[in-house]
């Protein structure tokens, strides 16, 4: 069978299976959201902006006559996942979620769960702290509520619009990022507290370890639920699964 794919995006786990697809000769579209000004380039066509919910989805499902979507998005993108669940369901794609474990607590580790950004927020009343927030850009303005904070920030992209605490400082830079930079960053900065999403694999992480090195508390914003699916943790497992639903893969 010849596939055409739908390759839902935004991450490293995305780019990296979008490559492994195109060094096979299959066929796709990478997807996505238009949160980033400049998307890493892909060696797959790509598409831009939002579907339109489930019935957009389900309707672009039809219309591209797509025969199997990979749902490679953050595991913070939970209202996508979970309109992946249900699009699919609906127009009968099969549907593979390629995710990264999250990270766990090791020794020397001072974290504290809170269950969601709110959470973090209403962690982060009290007296004013040096703070490494790295939420990305969208999340900012949940933040106001604490403005006695020093806040580090580092992007993707300058933030669009003031962040609305005075007192903050902004790295515009996309990683990777190293534990040895990291450490320096927040010595530099004196940071007393980190604030970071439990997002799991490598790219992001050398912030979570910099922090053990110095013996910082960590905010750590656990992942949101997404409906139940089929679930692949390598690139290899998504090739597998496709071989096995029939798709030709060449040798
Ligand atoms: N959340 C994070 O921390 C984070 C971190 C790094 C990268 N990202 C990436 O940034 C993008 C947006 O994340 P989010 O947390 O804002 O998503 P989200 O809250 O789950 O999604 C909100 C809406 O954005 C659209 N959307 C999201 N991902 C899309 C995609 N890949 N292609 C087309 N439309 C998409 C959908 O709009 P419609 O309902 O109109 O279809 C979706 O309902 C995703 O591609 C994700 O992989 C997110």
């Amino acid at each position: 069978m010849r596939a055409n794919l739908l390759i839902l995006g935004g991450t490293t786990e995305a780019t990296a299976f979008a490559n492994a697809a195109a060094e096979k000769g299959l066929t796709g579209t990478v997807s996505f959201a238009g949160r980033v000004e400049r998307p890493k380039r892909q060696p797959l066509p790509q598409r831009i902006g939002g579907f339109g919910g489930i019935a957009g989805l389900v309707a672009y499902l039809k219309a591209e006559k797509i025969s199997h979507v990979i749902d490679a998005t953050h595991p913070f993108a939970a209202q996508m996942s979970g309109n992946a669940v249900a699009a699919c369901a609906q127009a009968d794609v099969p549907l593979m979620a390629l995710t990264r474990a999250p990270w766990t607590e090791r020794d020397g580790d001072r974290w504290t769960h809170v269950p969601d950004i709110a959470g973090a927020v209403e962690a982060l009343k009290q007296p004013a702290q040096r703070v490494m927030l790295a939420v990305g850009r969208m999340q900012l303005a949940a933040f106001a509520p604490n403005p006695q904070h020093f806040y580090l920030l580092r992007l993707v992209d300058p933030p669009k619009d003031l962040p609305p605490f005075p007192d903050h400082h902004v790295l515009v830079s996309r990683g990777p990022f190293t534990e040895g930079d990291d450490r320096a960053l927040m010595e530099e900065h004196r940071i007393d507290l980190v604030v970071s999403k439990n997002a799991g694999g490598t790219g992001a992480y050398a912030k979570i370890a910099a922090a053990r090195s110095l013996g910082l508390p960590v905010i750590m914003i656990d992942r949101p639920a997404v409906p139940e699916r089929r679930e692949a943790h390598s690139v290899d497992e998504v090739m597998d699964w496709l071989r096995h639903s029939g798709v030709d893969l060449g040798v």
